[in-house]
């Protein structure tokens, strides 16, 4: 019996970067529902080692694939023939699918660029798929989140070793397009004023935020808070302070090492009105209407499924409670593959929203009287900001 699952062939000069990369996609978001091959029509010897660089940085590992010589058989039993810079050379059948893609070729290009690429071939997976109607899986998700995680799990025996805050001597050792001085200004512990002396010295070592959210999120005595992304505690310790002995503060976090970190400062501070959970932001382990005030500090861009988080955030507070979260967001005209350009995803920058897709999914989650104020730049046309929103008092029934 005939395989019933879909085919599709990617086709490039060498399938060394591109071909290797959407076949990459389509296997981590398809799954075994496709049947995928990749093949050149002048195979290079080895895939390119930055496509296979800019692939793990997503959590998809390409190194182990062989560039495959094309052959008019493998195109013949294809049902979807997608293109990449082959022009005629690249055989095509009648009854096929064929998609000619317009990308850059990655051979030779440095890893922003490459980063560009991999991020238009994702798209244009996912647009693939849905065609097909094949559902994509959970599981890169769960990758990015695999990817984000191991980042900052390093970051935080890091800090907890020494003082290296956000700049560490290594690239991109936490938010920001790279480790300079002047990454040292628009991320991390500089952002806290005064408040900083406030905090034992480590958790303001490991303070990988951009911006302090606590000073502008109005917390009251009594209130309970929650801290999404909590890291090594900072804006827990600092909120617990501002809610008093009658108040609760929640940090929720999925890095075991941030988590050991934050519960280490909280016991040297001396602390008792918190508690570290450990989970994810896109599931949190919080019951319903719990909460009062949700804040964040640069961790809503590092979710691979940001609706998923707001909705979240939407069942956990109570009706008429309030976010105030600081992120990094790019302006309006910035694609994403533009954002991409400009840093890492791990570094806070690649997966940050627009300032108009912060606010729709806001809206799409429920919320009312939701703003994002720019409060300054970290990178070209990309800037720390300010998102603040409320929970109704009433919510209609969704
Ligand atoms: C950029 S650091 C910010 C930490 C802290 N908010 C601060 O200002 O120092 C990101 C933190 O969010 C956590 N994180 C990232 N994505 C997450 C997710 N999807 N679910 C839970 N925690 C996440 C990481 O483990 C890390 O501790």
């Amino acid at each position: 019996m005939s395989d019933p699952r879909p085919s599709v062939l990617f086709v490039c000069v060498h399938n060394a970067g591109r071909s290797q990369m959407a076949a990459g996609f389509l296997r981590a978001l398809a799954g075994d529902k496709v049947e995928v091959r990749s093949a050149g029509s002048a195979p290079a010897d080895q895939v390119n080692p930055v496509a296979v660089a800019a692939m793990a940085e997503v959590g998809i590992d390409i190194a182990d694939q062989h560039p495959t010589v094309l052959t008019a058989g493998m195109s013949r039993v294809s049902d979807v023939v997608v293109t990449m810079g082959c022009g005629d050379v690249c055989p095509t059948f009648p009854g096929q699918r064929h998609e000619d893609w317009q990308l850059s070729d990655p051979a030779g290009q440095g890893i922003e660029t490459v980063r560009a690429i991999r991020d238009q071939i994702r798209d244009r997976v996912g647009t693939l798929l849905d065609d097909l109607g094949v559902g994509t899986q959970d599981a890169s998700a769960d990758d990015v989140r695999a990817v984000v995680r191991e980042h900052y799990a390093k970051a935080a025996t890091r800090g907890s070793q020494q003082p290296s805050g956000c700049c560490g001597p290594a690239p991109s050792s936490c938010c920001g397009p790279s480790a300079s001085s002047a990454t040292k200004q628009v991320f991390g512990a500089s952002l806290y004023g005064s408040d900083l002396g406030l905090v034992p010295v480590g958790a303001s070592n490991v303070s990988l935020g951009c911006g302090n959210p606590v000073a502008v999120a109005e917390l009251n005595p009594g209130q309970r808070v929650l801290d999404l992304g909590s890291g090594g505690g900072i804006d827990v310790l600092l909120s617990a302070r501002r809610v008093g002995p009658e108040g609760f503060v929640y940090g929720v976090d999925m890095t075991d090492e941030m988590l050991d970190l934050a519960r280490k400062n909280a016991t040297d501070a001396g602390v008792t009105n918190v508690e570290f959970r450990k989970g994810t932001i896109e599931d949190l382990p919080l019951d319903d209407a719990c909460v009062d005030v949700v804040i964040s500090n640069c961790v809503v861009n590092l979710s691979p499924d940001k609706a998923a988080v707001l909705a979240e955030v939407f069942r956990v507070l109570r009706p008429g409670g309030r976010v105030g979260i600081s992120d990094v967001v790019a302006e309006d005209h910035l694609s994403p593959a533009q954002r991409a350009e400009r840093g890492e995803y791990t570094g806070c920058i690649a997966g940050a929203l627009s300032r108009i897709e912060y606010l729709d999914l806001l809206a799409a989650a429920g919320f009312t009287d939701a703003s994002v104020t720019f409060t300054h730049e970290v990178a070209d046309a990309m800037h720390g900001a300010i998102v603040k929103a409320t929970k109704p008092q009433i919510t209609s029934s969704r």
